[in-house]
């Protein structure tokens, strides 16, 4: 593909900060931003500074022929640096989600398997909200197409909002259109359980560990205990057993790879245990993990890498060691879909994408390819 004409201006994402859309050939990419962010992650620079280099110094891009990795290598080259520290990974992501868009804008894809949808229910930690664990996340593990799976997702948030409105006072709504509410982390996973099974979900959690972690120990604010790494690891192992949960994302600090590695040994065979903050999308980090055997699933946000390509390095590299990539938005979003069209073409079998708000475009944009797909089916679980 000619690029013809890159050019990026700054609009507004869900938490009313600014970022940046960059527009190749008119076909756009947009750079999400985290809260949680972990610290190993591409650096992010302000939203105009962003659009000024794209307009200027990544200008070398426009006239020339690429696919996908030669834009992503000099966009690499451009910047010079291994962590996008000049141009900033926002600045990249957005330039190189375009380009992933201008190249399949023309050519439908055309794959037939499916992501089932990992959605934040309930939660707290870094995105508002009373409990520890970040994120209490659905999985509709019974639902034989894109629809029953959303719809499955949609009804346990909204049973749950029915059911916290009877029990407690104020139900709130964080950064990913979770729900939120003065209850602790196994009062909430009592509730959310007991509906889970009745609308065909398992459930999962993002702890985020590192957002608790301090001096050595992981501090949970409502259920009032301090516990050390080895309590940690017993009290998920507990908790992983009582709530049948399929899925764990960090589990623990992003430097502990000692402790993830022993609760895959422990849990691994039956459920997720996922590095988030603890690979960052990063190949390297992502190598050491299966040399140690440490979890055996990672999300894969590429803005944490920067580029379309550097993301799906660290997809196949997880793929041959059988390690499941779960494609993942940010808690701050704007509407732009690449994820879900990235998720198919990768063959990914989740996606964590929210349930509503500013989700519904990538969760719709799923929709669109389902319907457009000759027999879709969903993507098998090895859970
Ligand atoms: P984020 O976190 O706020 O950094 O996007 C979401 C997550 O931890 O999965
Ligand atoms: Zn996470």
């Amino acid at each position: 593909m000619i690029i013809h004409s890159l050019h990026a201006e700054k609009i507004l994402d869900s938490r009313g900060n600014w970022t940046v859309r960059a527009y190749v050939n008119g076909i756009s990419g947009t750079a999400p931003s985290g809260a949680s962010t972990g610290t190993y992650e591409a650096k992010v620079i302000p939203a105009d500074r962003a659009v000024d280099i794209i307009n200027t110094k990544l200008q070398r891009l426009v006239g020339e022929n690429f696919n996908q990795i030669d834009a992503d290598i000099l966009i690499e080259t451009i910047d010079g640096t291994d962590n996008f520290e000049k141009i900033g990974g926002n600045t990249a992501i957005a330039v190189s989600f375009a380009v992933f868009n201008a190249i399949h804008n023309s050519t439908k894809i055309t794959k037939k398997i499916f992501p089932y949808p990992l959605g934040n229910v309930f939660g707290g930690g870094a995105h508002g909200g009373a409990t520890s664990f970040q994120e209490f996340l659905a999985l509709p593990t019974k639902a034989k197409s894109i629809y029953e799976a959303l719809d499955s997702n949609v009804e346990l948030h909204h049973r749950l909002r029915e059911t916290l409105n009877k029990k407690v006072k104020t139900v709130g709504i964080n950064d990913e259109g979770a729900l939120t509410a003065d209850i602790d982390d196994l009062k909430a996973l009592d509730i959310i359980t007991d509906i889970a099974e009745d609308v065909g979900c398992r459930i999962g959690l993002d702890v985020a560990a590192s957002e608790f972690f301090n001096k050595g120990q992981y501090t949970y604010r409502s259920l009032k205990k301090t516990l050390s790494p080895e309590d940690q690891l017993d009290f998920l192992t507990e908790t992983a057993k009582k709530y049948r949960l399929i899925y764990l994302e960090d589990p623990f600090d992003e430097n502990d790879f000692k402790n993830t590695q022993e609760l895959t040994k422990k849990i691994g065979n039956r459920c997720f245990v996922c590095g988030d903050d603890l690979f960052v999308t990063d190949e390297k980090r992502l190598q050491r993990g299966i040399d140690t055997k440490t979890a055996n699933s990672l999300i894969i946000k590429p803005n944490q890498v920067g580029t379309v390509s550097l993301a799906q390095d660290t997809v196949s590299l997880a793929k041959k060691h059988d390690i499941t990539p779960i494609i993942s938005h940010r808690s701050a979003e704007t509407v732009d879909s690449t994820i879900s069209r990235l998720a198919l073409f990768w063959s990914a079998p989740i996606i964590k994408a929210g349930v509503i708000d500013m989700r519904i475009s990538k969760l719709n944009e799923l929709i669109r390819l389902w319907n457009m797909a000759e027999t879709p089916k969903m993507a098998k679980l090895n859970k």
